[in-house]
């Protein structure tokens, strides 16, 4: 029982329905079916004798024949063998709802009209697109065999060059895959060295093992000389050998001899010509037990690998459309739905993200407690601090007093050109955390937790548009809100702070009290009294300026994070697609549609996932219909 084959055709089948051929096996990176499945090719060169080999194995006429190049897209031939002999011969073709033609001439006209109707359409001379073609008949083997167009080496039929190498490529296309078998039809009235077929059957299986070759015309070779050296593999050796066959010539052709008279002269002519009466591999009949049973062979081997490839490819291509989302909804509800749907898990995996995480929260909370304690630190009090600038400014401010009045208006100056610096790191810290939220925006769509929306490159756009808009705005908040906070400082100076500084600065040392510090981390009574009265009394001012200083700084650096905690952060939390919303829920239907848009790739890509998934699923089915023994 050699039904393998027949699932053999049958995937065959579904493949090239599906679209899934030689020409089209790598396209895409997609699993192929057609590359897994053994095949027979048959290639020949235009005049090699090629389509009556074929007809031959058929027992039948039924290829286009004429001058110049008549095949001109690869045809699959499935040949299925009928137990009674008395059933009547038909074929189907694919491409026509599988319509039985019992009548052979029909079956020609209609290769020849699909040739010429895809053709067209193409606007091509050739195509590697098969036609598929099934023949059902008591006197066919099973048997697969591609044929494809013959081969040339100068355009012929008014062709363009071009054809040369488009033929050439195609037939390549259909024998480079490991799992076809090559058939090549070779002339034995011409020079073996000049053979297309075999020319590249080397090309692409230099070992041979995957070569067998049909040496044709055996009856109109040059007198006195034979072929017996080929056919018994001492001249050109092939691995699988070579088969002699006498098919009818172009004469027997117009004189329309019948095929079963054509088979009996084959076979007069073998027996009677010495050079070949005594080998095996001759005649039509033994051509095609040898392709059947080498199919048969080659499939059995490759089921495994089928079977598992299959299963492989249906997991892998689930596994790739699953990862660009389910597919589109049309009602307006639906729309809105998955619109909002999508924002909310935006948003929720954005706040996951704000609030732990190594790439968000741990990054704010850096700013705060590292890169903003740095630039406070950094801030340079000194010119301000410095005894001449001090002098400056007292004396500007309060005109020359005696050293022992404090000088108020030049305390309240001096604070004022101090506290104005903290606005510098204030800002940047907006700035930092302002930059690490729109890094998150970024991160947050292209997460695993935003997977659902990565075919919606539109709604993408949006998200990223409308939080960056609503981010801009929360900065400028913030800077707002932390400028205020300096601001407020530098208008309302505590007294009961200064009080505290000058009592620290009369105790004695160790005499108890809170510590004050200045800006150095000295306390305000640590210094050495020297210099004259009024330098004492400048350098004072400015150990009493530099501890205030240092009181509001330490306030600063605790609310600053918080202003932008408030202002930044958890505004960024509850509104960063607000707008969005309110967009959305706008929307006419066009623009939903607009924004859950799919770019034209993705289509495009989800197209052929399906398709393939169909084919490889439908392949899963027709195999477990099969009972391998
Ligand atoms: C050819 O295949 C058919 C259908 O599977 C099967 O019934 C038949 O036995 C096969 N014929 C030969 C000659 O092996
Ligand atoms: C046998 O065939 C060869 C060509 O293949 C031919 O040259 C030769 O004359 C034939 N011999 C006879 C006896 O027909």
């Amino acid at each position: 029982m050699d039904s393998v084959v027949q699932l053999v055709n049958r995937l065959q089948s579904v493949a090239t329905k599906l679209g899934d051929n030689a020409a089209t096996a790598k396209d895409g990176g997609l699993p192929s079916l057609w590359d897994l499945l053994p095949s027979i090719v048959v290639i020949g060169g235009q005049s090699s004798g090629k389509s009556s080999v074929l007809e031959a194995v058929v027992g039948r006429d039924f290829l286009p024949r004429g001058t110049g190049i008549v095949t001109r897209r690869p045809l699959v031939m499935q040949l299925v063998h009928l137990e009674d002999p008395a059933a009547r011969e038909y074929g189907e073709f694919l491409h026509n709802n599988r319509q039985k033609l019992y009548d052979f001439a029909q079956i020609r006209d209609e290769i020849e009209a699909e040739t010429n109707r895809f053709l067209a359409g193409k606007g091509r001379a050739v195509a590697p697109d098969p036609i598929q073609l099934t023949i059902y008949s008591p006197s066919v083997p099973n048997l697969t065999l591609v044929d494809m167009p013959g081969l040339t080496k100068v355009p012929i039929d008014g062709q363009p060059r071009s054809i040369v190498k488009e033929l050439d490529d195609m037939a390549r296309t259909y024998i480079k895959g490991d799992n076809a078998i090559i058939l090549a039809v070779t002339p034995a009235n011409a020079d073996l060295a000049t053979s297309d077929a075999l020319h590249m059957a080397r090309e692409v299986d230099p070992a041979g093992d995957r070569t067998i070759g049909v040496l044709t015309k055996l009856d109109i070779m040059d007198p006195g000389t034979d072929a017996r050296d080929i056919l018994e593999g001492s001249a050109v050796k092939l691995k699988h050998g070579w088969i002699g066959v006498v098919n009818r010539g172009q004469k027997d052709i117009n004189q329309k001899v019948p095929m079963g008279e054509a088979r009996s002269r084959e076979l007069e002519f073998f027996r009677g010509n010495s050079s070949y009466r005594d080998l095996k591999n001759i005649g039509t009949g033994f051509l095609s037990v040898k392709l059947s049973n080498h199919l048969i062979g080659a499939i059995r081997k490759q089921l495994p690998v089928i079977t598992h490839s299959i299963n492989e490819g249906i997991v892998n291509l689930e596994k790739e459309l699953e990862s660009m989302g389910g597919s589109q909804v049309a009602t307006r509800g639906g729309m809105l739905h998955l619109v909002l749907q999508l924002c909310r898990q935006f948003e929720d995996a954005f706040a996951k993200c704000v609030d732990g995480g190594k790439n968000g929260g741990e990054v704010i909370l850096t700013v705060f407690e590292r890169r903003l304690t740095d630039n406070i630190r950094a801030l340079d009090f000194h010119k301000i601090l410095d005894p001449s600038n001090v002098r400056r400014i007292v004396e500007e401010a309060d005109g020359y007093q005696p050293h022992l009045i404090a000088p108020e208006m030049g305390y309240r100056r001096l604070l004022q050109e101090c506290l104005i610096l903290f606005k510098g790191p204030a800002e940047i810290a907006v700035d930092e955390v302002h930059a690490i939220l729109r890094k998150i925006v970024a991160l947050t769509l292209q997460s695993d937790d935003c997977k659902g929306m990565v075919q919606f490159t539109h709604l993408q756009r949006d998200i990223a548009r409308v939080a960056s808009e609503a981010l801009d705005v929360m900065r400028l908040d913030a800077k707002k809100m932390v400028a205020t906070m300096v601001e407020m400082e530098r208008s309302y100076l505590t007294a009961e702070v200064f009080k505290e500084i000058l009592q620290a600065d009369g105790r004695q040392e160790g005499h108890g009290g809170e510590l004050i510090r200045t800006l150095s981390g000295r306390q305000v009574n640590d210094y050495i009294d020297e210099g004259t009265p009024a330098d004492r009394h400048l350098r004072k001012i400015a150990i009493h300026v530099s501890a205030y200083i240092t009181h509001v700084r330490t306030q600063l650096k605790q609310t600053i994070p918080k202003a932008i905690v408030h202002t930044l952060v958890l505004q960024s939390k509850k509104k960063l697609l607000e707008k969005l919303h309110a967009e959305v829920a706008n929307s006419d239907d066009a623009q939903l549609k607009r924004i859950l848009s799919e770019d034209e790739g993705t289509l495009k890509r989800r197209d052929q996932l399906l398709g393939r998934l169909k084919l490889l699923k439908s392949a899963s089915e027709e195999i477990a219909t099969v009972s391998f023994v």
